[in-house]
């Protein structure tokens, strides 16, 4: 049996979110500068995309540039920019054949302008695609996030518009950028660090979590099929005891 047919439709997670992480390390290996590293990254989404709509996970969160990046050497932050515009123009016809929409989640406010307009039309262009939700996290960090969903919130507090003592863990997470995304089941990163980097704070609550050490442009397929398997393995218990949930 391949890993892919070992995959049991039951069990299988509804959001997968990935921390795309090693491209620099892996160009660094190779001899050749970060941006290299980064364009061969691009195969590895490809591969992920796919696999995730071939198996069935209704949304894939890609963590593909932090608010924390933006801090990064100038050139590689235009690198990175040009590339997504590159990028998204090369997969419009797949996203659209394969029947996936995209969205994303972040303060994309900041991106340049070509990017932000190039990202808006996508998204409307798939936005009545049924298939795959994919979400591309540009900008993105939870801190800002949840920042802002309180922000928010106690704007429509003080103007009477929502009372203090009906706020809760649900109507709360209306506020964050995942609003109307469920909360990712597993949790990969790739690069061999076991850190969360301001990623998904709030919804990754009972996520599981999955480490590996290959490098984002060494990712394929197969590597995600294993990330799910392992997932399956897992007993997710939510604070009750092993009984209560194998009952
Ligand atoms: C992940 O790879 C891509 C982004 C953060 C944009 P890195 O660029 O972080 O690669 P490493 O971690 O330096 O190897
Ligand atoms: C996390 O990777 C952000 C993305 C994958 C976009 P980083 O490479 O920026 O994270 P740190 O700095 O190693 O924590
Ligand atoms: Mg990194």
């Amino acid at each position: 049996m391949t890993l892919k047919e070992e995959i049991s439709k039951e069990k299988l997670p509804r959001h997968v979110a990935i921390i795309m992480d090693g491209n620099g390390r892996w160009a660094k290996q190779k001899g050749k500068d970060r941006i290299f590293g980064h364009k061969s990254g691009v195969a590895a989404v490809r591969e992920v995309t796919e696999s995730a709509a071939e198996i069935g996970i209704k949304y894939l969160t890609l963590y593909a540039f932090s608010t924390e990046n933006w801090n990064r050497p100038m050139k590689e932050v235009n690198a990175l920019m040009s590339l997504l515009v590159y990028s998204i123009n090369a997969e419009t016809k797949t996203l659209m054949k394969n029947n996936v929409r995209l969205l994303t989640i972040g303060d994309t406010s900041r991106l340049p302008g070509k990017v932000y307009k190039k990202l808006e039309e996508t998204i409307s262009r798939t936005s009545e695609n049924k298939g795959l939700s994919l979400v591309l996290a540009l900008s993105y960090s939870s801190r800002w996030e949840i920042l802002n969903a309180v922000k928010k919130l106690v704007s429509e507090i003080n103007s009477g518009n929502v009372d203090l003592n009906q706020v809760n863990e649900n109507n709360f997470a209306n506020y964050l950028s995942t609003k109307e995304i469920p909360d990712p089941e597993l949790l990969i990163r790739t690069s061999g660090e076991q850190r969360i980097s301001n990623f998904l704070l709030w919804q990754i609550a009972y996520s599981e979590l999955y480490f590996t050490d290959k490098l984002w442009p060494d990712f394929r397929k197969e590597d995600l099929y294993a990330a799910v398997l392992d997932f399956q393995t897992r007993e997710r218990r939510f604070g009750q005891i092993s009984e209560q949930v194998n009952f």
